[in-house]
């Protein structure tokens, strides 16, 4: 693939402002400067950098964000930073289908939970994660305001009834792991689910924080705020 073409599907700028990146010096392959915005590389896995930017290439796009609170998934936030601010421009600007799209959120958060979130620019796999017949499960970390029952417990798991749908919505799982701490693991990802289902079963959510999606665990050296690329292993994790 041509160089220039390898840096426009990266996200960095049309085709024209990513030849004048090269033959302007910016941009380094093996550590050494390209000035041919026609030079022939493979890009699968190609390290290059531009403007001083390391860069790997990858066709499509996966991350895993750790999400702070304060934060929204909204690409036009109301009130808080969005989350996509977190990102590097490119990731934000790659093109899809000749259009500036960028990466996408699977799903979204609330402004105030924390954890695991996944983006992608690969319409296909949101498609199939947000899927209600796909049961991915999700475990959520939650911090409940009132000491909990072992009924509250029992009232998550045989299903608690939301105020959008008659049928009882279950944990797939649920544990107390503290007298304040519940392990609340969802197959569905119904709007402020968590929440509604604590209030429902007579308590409040004070924090929230996805640490699991599928198999896939947030690593824990993702500080908040900060992202990485996911692996084939990760991938194939999340979607078991
Ligand atoms: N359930 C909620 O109530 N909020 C979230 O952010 C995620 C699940």
């Amino acid at each position: 693939m041509r160089l220039d073409d390898i840096l426009y599907t990266q996200g960095f700028g049309t085709r024209r402002v990513c030849a004048g990146l090269i033959q302007q010096g910016h941009v380094r392959v093996a550590d050494a400067v390209v000035t041919d915005a026609g030079a022939d590389f493979q890009p699968e896995g190609l390290a290059f950098s531009v403007q001083g930017t390391d860069w790997t290439w990858h066709d499509k796009a996966y991350l895993v964000l750790h999400k702070p609170a304060g934060t929204e998934c909204s690409q036009k936030p109301s009130t808080w930073p969005s989350i996509y601010t977190l990102l590097p421009g490119p990731l934000r600007q790659r093109p899809q289908k000749g259009a500036v799209q960028g990466v996408q959120a699977v799903g979204r958060l609330d402004q105030d939970t924390t954890g695991l979130l996944l983006l992608t620019d690969d319409g296909t796999f949101i498609h199939r994660m947000n899927s209600p017949r796909k049961h991915v499960p999700k475990v959520y970390e939650v911090t409940v305001k009132h000491p909990l029952t072992d009924a509250q417990v029992q009232r998550l798991l045989a299903g608690v009834v939301l105020d959008d749908d008659p049928r009882p919505v279950k944990a797939a799982a649920c544990e107390a792991v503290g007298e304040h701490h519940l392990r609340l693991t969802l197959t569905e990802g119904k709007y402020h689910q968590v929440k509604r289902m604590l209030a429902a079963a007579g308590n409040r959510v004070e924090r929230l924080h996805r640490s699991q999606v599928g198999g896939f665990r947030l690593p824990g050296d993702l500080a908040p705020g900060q992202w990485r690329w996911l692996t084939p292993g990760d991938l194939a994790a999340i979607t078991g």
